[in-house]
């Protein structure tokens, strides 16, 4: 943002986020801003989620901007794969129940496909929403299809990435680089697609 001397002042944004995977993809993506994170403001309380994507994203975005009077950034997200009927979609974070971490559930997850013919087609998917303290709001979406491999590979990413192929390539999602994978990620492509609603929000 120009500060009318030829210079230029950042704008706060919160990255509303619980998961550290997500919220460290989501701030390294949006350079234009001094991004905050929870841990830089009061607690704010997330009610449960229980609805479609759009509608978990929108409310974490407004719940954390009215709380902290920053404009905040929120995603919902989720791997949808289709020899499954689309799950665990909203649900991948809890995937296989609870008590498990990333890799309990990615193990689920190939346990649950052991007999599905391979390619095991699949999907990321990310709806991103932006929400003013006033109570306004954008959203967007995007998506990344792939396969899911048969066992894990890779160190990088979080979540489903080890046994996550993207297509056109030949490895896993978490043995891309950062840069790769915010290139090609639906997440990526949510925050692309809802940088310019950000911008128009602001300039009216
Ligand atoms: P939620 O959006 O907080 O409901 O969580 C989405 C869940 O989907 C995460 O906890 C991961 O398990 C999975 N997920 C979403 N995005 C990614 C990704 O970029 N890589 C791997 N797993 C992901």
């Amino acid at each position: 943002m120009a500060d009318g001397q030829g210079g230029s002042v950042a704008r706060k944004m919160l990255v509303a986020s619980q998961n550290p995977g997500k919220a460290r993809e989501i701030a390294r993506i949006l350079v234009d801003w001094e991004v905050l994170s929870l841990a830089d403001v009061d607690p704010v309380e997330f009610p449960e989620e229980g609805g479609d994507y759009a509608e978990n994203a929108r409310t974490k975005a407004l719940v954390a901007a009215k709380a902290t009077g920053v404009p905040s950034i929120a995603d919902d997200s989720g791997l949808e794969v289709a020899a499954l009927g689309g799950a665990p979609g909203p649900y991948s974070a809890r995937y296989g129940g609870p008590g498990l971490d990333d890799r309990g559930r990615y193990e689920a997850l190939l346990d649950a496909l052991c007999d599905a013919p391979t390619p095991r087609g699949a999907r990321f998917y990310c709806v991103a929403a932006c929400a003013w303290p006033d109570g306004s709001s954008v959203i967007a979406d995007g998506e990344c299809p792939g396969e899911i491999l048969i066992g894990p590979r890779g160190e990088g990413g979080f979540g489903y990435d080890p046994v996550f192929q993207p297509e056109g390539f030949d490895r896993a999602m978490a043995e891309m680089s950062r840069e790769e994978k915010d290139a090609i990620s639906h997440r990526g492509r949510a925050l692309a697609a809802l940088a310019p609603l950000i911008h128009s929000h602001l300039v009216g």
